[in-house]
This record gives structure tokens, sequence and C-alpha cells, in this order.
């Protein structure tokens, strides 16, 4: 299995911090990686170099489908397909979910014009096929105002995945969600592996993690405190490794 995504070496400093330190990283193709870490463990930090918004410092290397990206730009990431799916991603409030779907990357027809019916018609067919709303009060032209938090994940998710992202990013995703939201908003983390494509899931409660991902990475304080198959470690040995990074740093007891 190729990776998509491959960073080497990745340090990142601000100031006196160092928010990185020597940092490797990678992501398969059609992998769900889930990302865990205290506050301040450089998760957030790591996104940005990803989706192009920091440049790593002299030395690091970000390797995507193989090749070396010198300098990484926004516009270029968004180009191969990495999008980001921020929990307070800011949705049109007052906008019809088929609006908020396209917002920014509008249909248009062979005039130029907007093409509305194409609009409604993709999100229509997105509804039933992707987001897997059942609510009879949802539909194309309902205002987003009124979905649930879970619900806003889902149309922000399906946004990334319509277009054609090849890597979603998902930043804590689950914040401030209800329950029965949060677990809405994993079966989306289940649709990307589904629809083929791959994803870094971060968020604080590996009970959230643990079931949706192929493979966990642990940073503390800037370094990749350890990674390893979902597969090798039950949730339970997972969670007593985690307290021992949190006291030694490390996610191996020490021989
Ligand atoms: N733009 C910035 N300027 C200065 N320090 C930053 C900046 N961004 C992050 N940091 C620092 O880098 C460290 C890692 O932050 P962050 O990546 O947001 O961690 P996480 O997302 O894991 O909570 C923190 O100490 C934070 O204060
Ligand atoms: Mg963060």
């Amino acid at each position: 299995m190729g990776h998509v995504l491959q960073l080497k070496n990745v340090s990142k400093t601000f100031g006196e911090v160092a928010a990185l330190h020597h940092v490797n990283f990678e992501v398969g193709a059609n992998e769900i990686v889930g990302l865990l870490g205290d506050n301040g463990a450089g998760k957030s930090t790591l996104v940005k170099i990803i989706t192009g918004y920091h440049h790593p410092d002299v030395g690091g290397e970000l390797y995507w489908r193989g090749n070396r990206i010198d300098r990484l730009t926004v516009a270029k990431a968004r180009d191969l397909g990495i999008e980001v799916v921020y929990q307070e991603r800011a949705l049109a409030d007052k906008q019809t979910l088929w609006r908020n779907i396209f917002m920014g990357r509008e249909l248009s027809n062979r005039f130029g014009a907007l093409d509305v019916n194409a609009m409604r018609r993709e999100t229509k067919k997105l509804m039933r096929t992707v987001m897997g709303f059942t609510s009879a009060a949802v539909t194309s032209e309902s205002v987003v105002k009124t979905f649930s938090g879970g619900e806003r994940q889902g149309v922000a998710i399906t946004r990334a995945l319509y277009f054609e992202a090849e890597l979603v990013i998902l930043d804590e995703p689950t914040m401030g969600l209800s329950l029965s939201e949060t677990k809405k908003c994993l079966d989306f983390v289940t649709g990307i592996k589904k629809a083929g494509k791959a994803a870094i899931f971060i968020d604080h409660n590996i009970f959230h993690v643990y079931p949706v991902v192929d493979r966990i990475v642990v940073l503390d304080r800037g370094t990749v405190a350890g990674q390893f198959m979902k597969n090798e470690l039950t949730l339970q040995e997972l969670t007593e490794r985690l307290y021992l990074v949190a006291q030694t740093g490390h996610l191996e007891k020490a021989k």
C-alpha cells in the first residue's frame, strides 16, 4: 500500500517554542490515521503544515504520493486534494443546505451562469448516498441554522468528499457534540474509509478514535511518542499506554 502523504524530519519552532520536533509521519492510501495527544502536543501545527498554512523548518520534507513537494501552499494542498474539516467550520447559517455544499465552488452551466438546478439535484443525491440524512425535516432547501451539530459536521465532510478530497483531516470534530451527533460524525469518518479515501482523525477522546481508525499515532510535546496498528492493541491497552505517555513521554515501558 503506497503512501498518500509522508512527512520526514519535520520540525516547527515558533520563537522559543518547538511545536514539532523531528516528526516522521505518514498516511497510507485509504488509511484512517488517528492522531492523539494532549493540548499543546502539536497536533494542529502538524495539520497546518500538511495544509500548507505553515512551512516546516529547514530540513523537513514533505511527499505527496511519493513526490517531494518543495513548498506546499494552501492553494497547492487543496489542489492535491487535502481538505480540512474544522470543528468550528463556518457554515453559512442563513443559507440553504445546497448553497452550503457548493459555497465557493458553485456549479455553472455552459453559459457560465449558476446552475441552481444541478446543485439542488446533486445535493439531493448526496443526502441519500453520503450524508444519510434520515430526518424528514431536512431537505436541500433547509436552512443550515436548524441543523444539529452532527448534521453540520456531515455537511462539512460531505463537501470535502464531493470535491474529491484524497485526504480529509478532521481536527477535533466531535468537540461539543452530543452523544448521538458524535455517533453520526464517527459514521462519516467510516464513510471516508468506504469511499476509498484517506483521513487523519484528531480527537481527545480515544473512545471516539479507536473504533474508526486503522492506525494510531501519539504526539507528545512535539514528538511522536509512538504509533501502532489498531489491531495490535486493545482499547484497554491503549488507555494504559496513554497514561504512560503522559508520565514518561514514551508509549512503551522502559525496558
Ligand atoms: N502560531 C503560533 N505561534 C506561537 N506558538 C504556537 C503557534 N501555534 C502553536 N503554537 C504552540 O505550539 C504548541 C503546539 O500547539 P498546537 O499544535 O496547537 O497543539 P495541539 O493542537 O496538539 O493542542 C503549543 O505550545 C502552542 O502554544
Ligand atoms: Mg489543536
